[in-house]
């Protein structure tokens, strides 16, 4: 049991009295203090390293949080749920943390109990969570809730990135995050333009979240119309995300600048975002396998209907034998992904030698 030495007396820090209840802009920088506790400087959010960034996100409405506080007003747990832009019907939720010196009393679930009020609140529909699969610990919280698994990213956390979850070192390879999304309300129903390749693993994801979702063909050829897109580069992560609003004549070319860019090239993986609510996207997928994207997951209702997430990740940077996965859904997920991958490698090989198959690909599971 863990003890602390307070006043010349050992305290028991399980049954120690915690204050729990919303995070407020004084709170930032204990709150600070307790990621580093958590993280070290390995946080990828950086934002939480910063306590008049905090208060920012407080301030405009951003950040809902739910804290813990030891008896000198330390931040002991945390939990956040952070919005893109105030109005929005989807959230992120971040920085789920406990200090080490007061886990597995729940305190997780209780300062989350803080937060839940915040969903009807703000009219939420639903949440979504990257869980590390660097332990089990995390995925079967999240999973206690009704939280479903939407899809895989893979290498999403660097290799430095610790949770001081376990003793041992960070991995020294990029580890993947499993996509959940935690339904809240009921979703308007919607028609889904789904390529053909995907309208399985993508059936079954609107299916277990309980979305009505009509899918249809899109069209065979990318549309005339110019594509609009923006890129966002995430330095600490090393990834760049490309968020397609309109599928058009000029993606691929478009897509391939953009990641030749010499502020892009130094992201080690990329993720691209399409709606499913385009009749275009279908022959984007296709389209953009020239580039190597391959299925990422869905983000259910993330921009007025869901979103397709494909990401471009080197093989080298999986190693998935060593990945903590719970759920039998979350292993088919990895199965699909790294499937689709290797047939991306398998073509490539084909066409770059069809003498034959001397290209040897390191084993991507
Ligand atoms: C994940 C985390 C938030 C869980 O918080 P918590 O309030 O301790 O959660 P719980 O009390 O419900 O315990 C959950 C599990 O943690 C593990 N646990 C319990 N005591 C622990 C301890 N002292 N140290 C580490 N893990 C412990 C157990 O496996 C427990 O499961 P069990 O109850 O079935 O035995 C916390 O461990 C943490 O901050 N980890 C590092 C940061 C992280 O990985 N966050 C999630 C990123 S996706």
């Amino acid at each position: 049991m863990k003890k602390r030495v307070q006043n010349g007396r050992e305290r028991d820090l399980r049954n120690a009295d915690l204050e729990i209840r919303r995070l407020e802009p004084e709170d930032a920088p204990a709150l600070v203090r307790c990621v580093r506790r958590c993280y070290g400087g390995t946080y990828l959010h950086r934002d939480f390293y910063d306590p008049e960034a905090i208060r920012s996100l407080l301030q405009r409405g951003l950040l809902h949080s739910g804290i813990a506080l030891d008896e000198t007003g330390e931040v002991v747990a945390h939990l956040g749920m952070l919005l893109e832009r105030v109005g929005d019907r989807t959230a992120d939720m971040v920085l789920g943390i406990v200090d080490p010196q007061y886990r597995g009393q729940q305190l997780i679930l209780r300062t989350g109990a803080v937060v839940a009020p915040e969903f009807e609140r703000l009219g939420l529909i639903g949440v979504y969570q990257y869980a590390t699969t660097a332990h089990e610990v995390s995925q079967k919280l999240t999973l206690a809730t009704r939280s479903v698994e939407t899809g895989m990213l893979l290498g999403f956390l660097p290799e430095a990135t610790t949770s001081m979850q376990t003793s041992s070192a960070p991995p020294s390879w990029r580890l993947p995050a499993i996509m959940l999304y935690l339904p809240l309300a009921t979703a308007p129903a919607r028609t889904a333009h789904v390529p053909q390749r995907y309208r399985e693993v993508v059936s079954d994801i609107h299916a277990r979240v309980g979305l009505e979702r009509r899918l249809v063909d899109g069209c065979a050829d990318l549309p005339r119309r110019p594509a609009r897109l923006r890129s966002m580069l995430d330095t600490p992560r090393a990834r760049v995300r490309i968020a397609v609003a309109a599928v058009g004549a000029g993606l691929v070319p478009e897509v391939a600048r953009r990641l030749r860019d010499p502020a892009t090239r130094s992201m080690q993986i990329a993720q691209l975002d399409l709606p499913l609510s385009d009749p275009g996207t279908p022959a984007a997928v296709e389209a953009l396998r020239e580039l190597g994207f391959f299925f990422g997951g869905v983000l259910p209702e993330f921009c007025e209907g869901d979103v397709l997430r494909l990401q471009s990740v080197p093989s080298q940077q999986v190693d998935s034998t060593a990945i903590a996965l719970v759920s039998q859904v979350g292993k088919r997920l990895l199965d699909f992904v790294l499937a689709d991958r290797e047939q991306l490698e398998l073509r490539d090989c084909e066409l770059s030698d069809p003498a034959g198959p001397s290209c040897h690909h390191q084993d991507a599971r």
